[in-house]
C-alpha cells in the first residue's frame, strides 16, 4: 500500500436509473465496487471555510461521493498531489490505502458519503504528515 499513487485514485461514473420520479444509484459490494463495503458514514453540517481528512490509511479503501452540494479531494502520493472535483451523486472517488487526503471547499448542505473497506480502526490511520512522509519512506 505504500507504493499506491494518487494516480490509482480514480473516479468511478456510478449507475442511475433515471424516471421522471427521480434517480436511484445502486451501490453492492464487489458487483459494482472493488471492495466489499463493512461501514458507511456521511459528513454534513459541515461549516463554511472548514476543511476535514487530513490523514492517511493503511489498509483502508474508500468511495467517496458528494451525494448533495460538491466538495474538493486534495490527493497526495508524498509525490504527487491532484485536486478532484465532486458535485454529483453518480459519480465517486476511490482513494486507495496508502493517500494523504484532504476534503475542502464544502458547498452549503453538502453530504460527503463514504463506502468504506473495513471497519473503524483508528490504527489503520496516519493521523500525521511528517509521519506519512516516513511512512512512504519505509519507516514503518
Ligand atoms: P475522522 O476520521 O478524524 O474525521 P475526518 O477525517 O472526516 O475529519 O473522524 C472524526 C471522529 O469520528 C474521530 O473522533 C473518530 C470518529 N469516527 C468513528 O468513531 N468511527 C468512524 O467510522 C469514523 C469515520 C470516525
Amino acid at each position: 500500500m505504500k507504493e499506491n499513487s494518487v494516480y490509482d485514485c480514480n473516479i468511478l461514473k456510478l449507475n442511475k436509473i433515471h424516471n421522471r420520479a427521480g434517480n436511484i444509484t445502486i451501490l453492492e459490494g464487489m458487483s459494482n465496487l472493488p471492495f466489499d463495503i463493512k461501514r458507511l458514514y456521511y459528513l454534513y453540517d459541515i461549516p463554511a471555510g472548514e476543511n476535514r481528512g487530513g490523514h492517511a490509511h493503511k489498509e483502508l479503501r474508500q468511495l467517496i461521493i458528494a451525494a448533495s452540494g460538491s466538495f474538493d479531494i486534495l490527493l497526495d502520493d508524498g509525490i504527487n498531489k491532484k485536486i478532484v472535483a465532486l458535485n454529483r451523486p453518480d459519480y465517486g472517488l476511490l482513494v486507495v490505502p496508502g493517500i494523504w487526503r484532504e476534503l475542502m471547499e464544502f458547498s452549503s448542505g453538502a453530504i460527503c458519503l463514504v463506502l468504506a473497506s473495513h471497519l473503524y480502526d483508528e490504527n489503520d490511520y496516519i493521523r500525521t504528515y511528517e509521519d506519512f512522509k516516513a511512512y512512504k519512506n519505509g519507516a514503518f
